[in-house]
């Protein structure tokens, strides 16, 4: 299939997570259609190793990428951490991760240069933000403090958003980063925008969240702008969302992370 402005935007996740990404990408990006693939069948990609997440990755890109889209964005923080070399190598269109995006975004508003950010295991081992930061800001320089926070990712999914048990989570994780001169907080994960309450009350007033997913959405923005692909206005856009696992419990939780309803996904089998 050709792909032109009409073609829609693929998106892929672990899960359920990464419609975090797609509530930003269909905010700012109202005409667009969509195509969504949460890999439901082996979440979690932040516990697991880097070679097996770029195995998935490159078999959910070629998914979307044989239903016609445009341009990939990889909503998933672990995946774009690890796999998007492999994944930008392998594909014939645009792929947007959501590392640069939100570590560019820090940069802009640090005031003190002190840069926090938390994600999965795998995001943090694999060095990629602290990474992209230190390249992005070049001589100016920036302290990177980074934390894996593993506890977010179920707290979220099971709706754990507010009350004694999450702010105790995250009061544990994120205590000593007001203390150590961080100043802006990127969350590195997917899920940890539904936690933003929790987590901003435990790092205090003076520190900014930087949210992945907003950060990401203009990039793609931008891009499609400059690349004479955004689509025209005027028609209804299209969403559809395909898992690999049965849909009920990402019909039913992706709800919450779209803030809109998901009338039905499509179970598709992606054999190895
Ligand atoms: N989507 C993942 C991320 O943003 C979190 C969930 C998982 O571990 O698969 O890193």
């Amino acid at each position: 299939m050709r792909q032109g402005s009409h073609s829609p935007i693929g998106v892929f996740d672990s899960g359920v997570g990464g419609l975090t990404v797609l509530k930003a990408l269909m905010s700012h990006l109202p005409h667009e259609s969509t195509l969504y693939l949460g890999d439901t069948a082996r979440v979690p990609y932040g516990t697991k190793s880097g070679e097996v997440v770029t195995r998935y990755s490159l078999k959910n890109a070629e998914f979307l990428l044989e239903r016609g889209i445009k341009l990939l964005v990889v909503a998933c923080n672990t995946a774009s951490a690890v796999a998007l070399p492999a994944l930008s190598a392998a594909l014939p269109v645009p792929v947007v991760g959501v590392i640069a995006p939100g570590a560019r975004a820090a940069l802009r508003r640090t005031r003190g240069g002190g840069v926090g950010v938390i994600g999965t295991p795998g995001t943090i081992r694999s060095g990629a933000y602290q990474r992209e930061l230190e390249a992005a800001a070049g001589a100016e320089g920036v302290k990177v403090k980074a934390r894996a926070c593993p506890l977010f990712v179920p707290l979220a999914e099971e709706g754990w958003l507010g009350g004694d048990v999450p702010r105790l989570v995250a009061r544990e994780y994120l205590a000593d980063f007001a203390r150590s001169g961080v100043d802006t907080l990127v969350l590195g994960c997917t899920h940890y925008p539904l936690l933003k309450e929790v987590i901003a009350e435990a790092v205090g007033p003076r520190v900014e969240l930087v949210d992945s997913a907003e950060a990401t959405a203009e990039v793609v923005a931008s891009l499609l702008e400059e690349q004479m692909l955004l689509a025209p206005g005027g028609g209804t856009p299209a969403h559809h969302y395909f898992v690999t696992d049965v849909p009920e419990r990402f019909v039913e939780v992706g709800a919450r992370f779209l803030g809109r309803p998901i009338h039905a996904a499509e179970q598709v089998d992606l054999s190895f």
